[in-house]
């Protein structure tokens, strides 16, 4: 890590053991005129090898800044995108962000991988990303919604399906999250899709968005308590939800406690 450049230093490290293994095994062969000053021999190819190398570093810090300025620039879209989400549903205040953060912590508590666990909070952050193409006068009813309006708001997971698909790259592995999370585990969600056909994601998800959900006021209805949101997550277990991210849930939730 001298000079803060790994990579430069490696190769430095390399490149000097090798010009040096290589100059005392034969003597003369890089600068014949100076055979008989072989430590001066020596130091220049020495220099030239951590010149080199200080290129070789600065270039690669220069990426790493460069990649670095791009990651926070992608999460700060993300934060701003899942605000304006929730304004389209302006009762669900941040909801997103609650869903994401929630969902993560389950995804930690499961060990899944870190990039996976990346994965499930961007797919929290924009899981209704597709209400943005709904009618407002829909969304912001401020009573139940009929049969009509129900199943105008339930595309709203194929319609954020269409608008994150173009997209790829980073986003890829979000997709089948966000249109999966309106599944429900025993086949009676959305697509009727069922058990572990459903993205493990998407299970958690749905387990963070409906809590979340619960506990949230509607103009029509007084949001539930946290306890009494947690009883009704794990009296779905098993038909609603998936038991085994229910049970993880139940520990994030006692740990919160705890240290509240
Ligand atoms: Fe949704």
């Amino acid at each position: 890590y001298f000079l803060g450049r790994r990579q430069g230093v490696l190769a430095a490290v390399v490149a000097v053991l090798m010009v040096t293994i290589y100059a005392v095994l034969n003597p003369g062969v890089f600068a014949p005129s100076m055979a008989d000053t072989p430590e001066l021999s020596l130091f220049l190819w020495g220099a030239f090898t951590i010149l080199t190398a200080f290129v070789v570093g600065t270039l690669y810090d220069m990426k790493t800044t460069a990649v670095s300025d791009l990651k926070q620039a992608y999460e700060g879209i993300l934060e701003i995108l899942a605000k304006f989400i929730d304004a389209v549903d302006k009762y669900t205040n941040d909801h997103s962000v609650r869903v994401a953060d929630l969902a993560a912590k389950i995804a930690l508590v499961l060990n899944l991988p870190n990039e996976e666990i990346e994965n499930i909070r961007v797919s929290g952050l924009l899981h209704d990303i597709g209400k943005v193409d709904l009618s407002l006068e829909v969304l912001r009813k401020a009573s139940s919604l009929n049969d009509e309006e129900w199943a105008h708001v339930k595309t709203h997971t194929k319609k954020g399906r269409q608008l994150l698909s173009p997209v790829g790259g980073l986003l890829r592995d979000v997709v089948p999250l966000v249109e999966c999370h309106h599944e429900n585990f025993d086949g009676s969600g959305y697509q009727g899709m069922a058990g572990e056909d459903i993205p493990l994601g998407a299970r958690i998800l749905a387990v963070a968005d409906a809590y979340d959900s619960m506990i949230t006021d509607r103009p029509y209805r007084t949001g539930r308590t946290p306890v009494e949101a947690m009883s009704e997550v794990e009296r779905c277990a098993g038909s609603q939800f998936d038991p085994v991210v229910v049970e993880a849930f139940k520990t994030v939730m006692k740990v919160q406690a705890e240290r509240s």
